[in-house]
């Protein structure tokens, strides 16, 4: 079995003090193979705001994969979002827009979605899809694959106004036959999951398509600080909700995912 801690929307600017204190030993007895930041690590992509995020990262030792979110590039500062939208994060916290993990059972790949033109939207190139396929590809067929973007792939239940990142349905059309088998965002701020063939009908093999809520911001919207467990176990998963009840992480929900013989995640 392979754990993962799944944190996201940490937007170091906002961060609630408290959080910030107790998450790392709520991540400590989760002890995972891998935390994933799927994103937004800062509220305005100042430099004191990455040096915060990064000292915070740095105190926490688990192996890392980390993609920037829209809150990484500059909003106001128009020279700098359209000439050297990612500098900080680049300088600060890493080089790599498009990590990769690897071990005997999972391979992880980060893609960055944050664009300068459409601020708040993200998308996913074609360069970036045929990056998928050329990592996802050529993996042995057991081997769990896992997509971490900051924008998700599908909207929440029942909110299909939501703006997902462009060109999912593009990608999920490209790379069919080697696509995800988790899909791990952020963005919303608000914790929810479902195969992606609930959304992409036409879709035969579906990725389960799993949000984080913000870990750490007090911008909160409809739900409290959450982060996510994701355990793997072959042909399941399970996924826990640990959410804040203004003293510590507690278990909010628990879902179970497996994919049938039809090649669909159901719950
Ligand atoms: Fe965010
Ligand atoms: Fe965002």
């Amino acid at each position: 079995m392979k754990v993962l801690a799944h944190i996201s929307d940490l937007h170091f600017g906002t961060e609630v003090p408290e959080i910030i204190r107790e998450l790392p030993s709520s991540l400590k007895e989760v002890g995972p193979d891998l935390l994933v930041i799927s994103g937004d690590l800062t509220q305005r992509a100042r430099a004191g705001q990455f040096r915060a995020a990064r000292q915070f990262l740095d105190s926490l030792h688990f192996p890392k994969l980390i993609v920037p979110g829209n809150h990484d590039i500059p909003l106001f500062n128009v020279i700098r979002r359209f000439f050297k939208p990612l500098e900080h994060y680049q300088n600060i916290i890493t080089r790599d827009l498009s990590p990769f993990y690897m071990d005997g059972k999972i391979a992880v790949l980060g893609l960055n979605t944050a664009r300068s033109f459409t601020w708040k939207n993200g998308r996913i190139s074609v360069e970036q899809m045929e990056h998928i396929r050329k990592k996802f590809c050529k993996l042995p067929k057991d081997t769990f694959k896992i997509l971490v973007t900051h924008h998700p792939l599908i909207a929440p239940p029942g909110q299909s106004g939501k703006s997902v990142v462009g060109r999912a349905q593009r990608m999920f059309l490209l790379v069919e036959g080697c696509n995800p088998d988790l899909a791990l965002a952020g963005h919303f701020h608000m914790s929810y999951s479902r195969g992606s063939h609930a959304v992409y009908m036409a879709q035969k093999r579906s990725t389960l398509v799993v949000q984080a809520g913000t870990a750490t911001s007090n911008r909160i919207r409809e739900e409290q600080n959450a982060f996510n467990v994701v355990r793997i176990n072959g042909k399941q998963v399970e996924l826990s909700v640990r959410m804040w009840n203004g003293r510590e992480f507690a278990d909010h929900r628990t879902e179970r995912f497996v994919r049938d013989d039809d090649g669909k995640w159901e719950m």
